[in-house]
């Protein structure tokens, strides 16, 4: 069992640090630790923000634990060689096409969503977010036109097989959750969204146990901030997921608490090969300090235990444990508390050693 650990730049370096300490007090058998760099980091020493090394010992891992990259002092490089095309770069080489990103309310913070209290305290939802096709990746392109206007174009395209492999991923996850999952696009006016809802349609009688529903997506836009409850696990291209899923994050109320992972096709011996990182960045107002909340990178390293490791009771003793904390009234700056990263880390090292 072998974890790439790759910090990056900024609080990256201070929060994984954090959720390192957690790895070590579950003393899994066999478990390997590797470190590389990535970002700033990887680019000052090695010149590149995503060295062959790094790639080479991602690829020969189970998981990967990232924590993030970007540094005001590579602004003005190349596009090539900033510090972001380590994130980038990753998902690209390592085919991590599916985003997952739940967001669940946490017993006392209902105050730090922007959202009522009492609807905040519902929201429990995952989604799966595609990640390597849509608009984003399909043909793109500016000209002038004959009229002399200038003109911008995004081709927006899926193929089957990428709605079937989110699908399958999607309907998997729906199962270890409450069974439900709504399907949104906007079928109503877009080709590739009615192909979408075929597919879906297709994969869904594989999954007899798991109720699917479609939803457009302007109507899910609103749903999420209304009756966030309504919804389990949510399954949804490129583009919608990357606006529904900042939205659905902040109904929760603190960036510095919310984990992600990117799932690929591979199987290793445990589970699904992924990479798991704060949905945060290098927050380099803050790094250096100590002031960064590590409980999101902590949460990142729980869904690659469930998702990688296929280690479910060591994932729920880190989210109980991250949960009581917070209910117990540590918060860092984030949350307007004054908890500094090694005093959440202690915190949640001893509420874990409690609940072994
Ligand atoms: P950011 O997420 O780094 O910070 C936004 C704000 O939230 C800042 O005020 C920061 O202090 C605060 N914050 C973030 N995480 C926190 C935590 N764990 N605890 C307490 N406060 C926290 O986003 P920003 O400032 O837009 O980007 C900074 C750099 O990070 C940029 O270079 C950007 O490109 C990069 N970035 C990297 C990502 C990644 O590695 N996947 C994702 C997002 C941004
Ligand atoms: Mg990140």
């Amino acid at each position: 069992m072998k974890i790439a650990v790759l910090p990056g730049d900024g609080i990256g370096q201070e929060v994984t640090r954090e959720a390192l300490r957690l790895l070590e007090l579950l003393e899994l058998p066999g478990l390997e630790v590797e470190h590389g760099e990535v970002g700033a980091t990887a680019y000052r020493n090695q010149g590149h923000p995503l060295p062959e090394a790094t790639l080479e010992l991602a690829r020969s891992s189970d998981a990967i634990l990232f924590g993030a990259v970007g540094d005001p002092s590579c602004d003005n490089l190349e596009r090539h060689l900033r510090p972001e095309q380590a994130i980038l770069g990753l998902r690209a080489a390592l085919g991590l096409f599916a985003n997952l990103r739940p967001a669940t309310a946490f017993p006392g913070l209902e105050h730090m969503s922007g959202l009522k209290p009492e609807i905040a305290r519902e929201i429990d939802v995952l989604i799966v977010r595609e990640l390597n096709g849509d608009v984003y990746f399909g043909d793109k392109g500016t000209r002038v036109r004959e009229d002399g206007q200038r003109e911008g174009w995004d081709m927006m395209s899926y193929a089957e097989s990428e709605v079937r492999r989110i699908a399958h991923t999607a309907f998997r996850a729906a199962q270890t959750r409450k069974n439900r999952l709504t399907s949104v696009d906007k079928a109503n006016v877009l080709e590739t969204s009615q192909l979408w809802r075929d597919v879906m349609i297709e994969v869904s009688a594989e999954y007899p146990d798991v109720e699917l529903d479609h939803m457009y997506v302007d109507n899910a836009a609103m749903q999420l901030v209304k009756a966030p409850a309504n919804f389990d696990t949510i399954v949804t291209g490129n583009l919608f997921g990357d606006i529904l899923s900042d939205q659905a994050s902040m109904c929760v109320g603190s960036i510095g608490l919310l984990p992600s992972a990117a799932l690929g096709e591979r199987q290793t011996d445990y589970g699904t090969f992924g990479l798991y990182e704060p949905i945060h960045g290098s927050a380099p107002d803050i790094a250096g300090k100590n002031l960064a909340n590590p409980m999101a990178t902590m949460l990142s390293l729980a869904m690659l235990l469930r998702h990688s490791l296929g280690r479910e009771a060591d994932a729920e003793r880190i989210e109980r444990a991250v949960a009581e904390v917070l209910a117990d009234g540590v918060r860092g700056g984030d949350l307007g508390g004054s908890a500094t990263t090694t005093e959440i880390g202690d915190a949640v090292v001893t509420k874990m050693v409690s609940i072994s």
